[in-house]
């Protein structure tokens, strides 16, 4: 495991931090997509931490919701599904796994929301294209993502010059997604997108690697 990540959640504890802050945007904005649901939902977080972003909006809104929570470390994902059992959450899956391979998501995909939160800003820009790519392959035309980028993150892994979300945008803006929201405070280094994949239908396949944390 490349950082403590134990102790990158302990962050969430002040709510005034930047974390805490990215926290209520990323869950607006689920909390958006859900409201527009017409009908039952299937989510993915990739690298879903202790799933704080994603569990308490499943519940709050009560929608008709299958999730699949991938996150490596044992413990946090253990945190996840205790959340998720205490919470009333039954549709909830919490796989301790890596979330760099597509092996991870069989029987996941197509999902109509992939949260992409806390993963862009550490792997490489090689690795963010590699996984922007594969998105259509898991979800379906119509389908979302949510994601997250950090500007001036310590120890950044990016040569990109400039704010890093923009080469995340633009990578997304080639593959044919359309962006929904994009959410940039002046006085905080969080972003966090929205992206819309508007079709065709991409198949999923299995064994490929997208990413890997430096
Ligand atoms: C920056 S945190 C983000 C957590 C959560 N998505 C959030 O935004 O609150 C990154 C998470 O990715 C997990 N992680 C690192 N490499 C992973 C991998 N290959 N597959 C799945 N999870 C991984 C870490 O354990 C950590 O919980």
């Amino acid at each position: 495991m490349s950082r403590d990540w134990h102790a990158w959640h302990e962050e969430y504890a002040d709510p005034a931090s930047s974390r805490s802050r990215r926290l209520d945007v990323v869950r607006t904005q689920l909390r958006a997509l859900l409201s527009e649901a017409a009908g039952p939902v299937r989510l993915v977080s990739m690298c879903s931490g202790d799933g704080r972003d994603t569990l308490p909006v499943l519940a709050e809104t009560g929608a008709d919701i299958d999730a699949v929570l991938i996150e490596l470390d044992a413990e946090l994902a253990e945190t996840a599904r205790r959340a998720a059992h205490e919470l009333g959450l039954d549709g909830v899956d919490v796989r301790t796994a890596d979330a760099g391979t597509t092996d991870s998501y069989r029987g996941a995909v197509p999902a109509d929301v992939v949260m992409a939160c806390g993963v862009f800003g550490n792997i490489t820009d090689d690795d963010i294209a590699v996984t922007v790519a594969r998105l259509p392959s898991l979800m379906p035309p119509g389908g979302h993502v949510i994601w997250t980028r950090g500007n001036r993150v310590p120890l950044d892994p990016t040569g990109f010059d400039g704010d890093p979300s923009d080469y995340v945008r633009g990578l997304l803006h080639v593959v044919g997604f359309e962006e929904v929201a994009f959410v940039r405070p002046d006085d905080a280094g969080f972003r966090v997108g929205v992206h819309r994949w508007p079709g065709p239908a991409a198949a999923f396949e299995d064994g490929v690697r997208m990413f890997s944390f430096v």
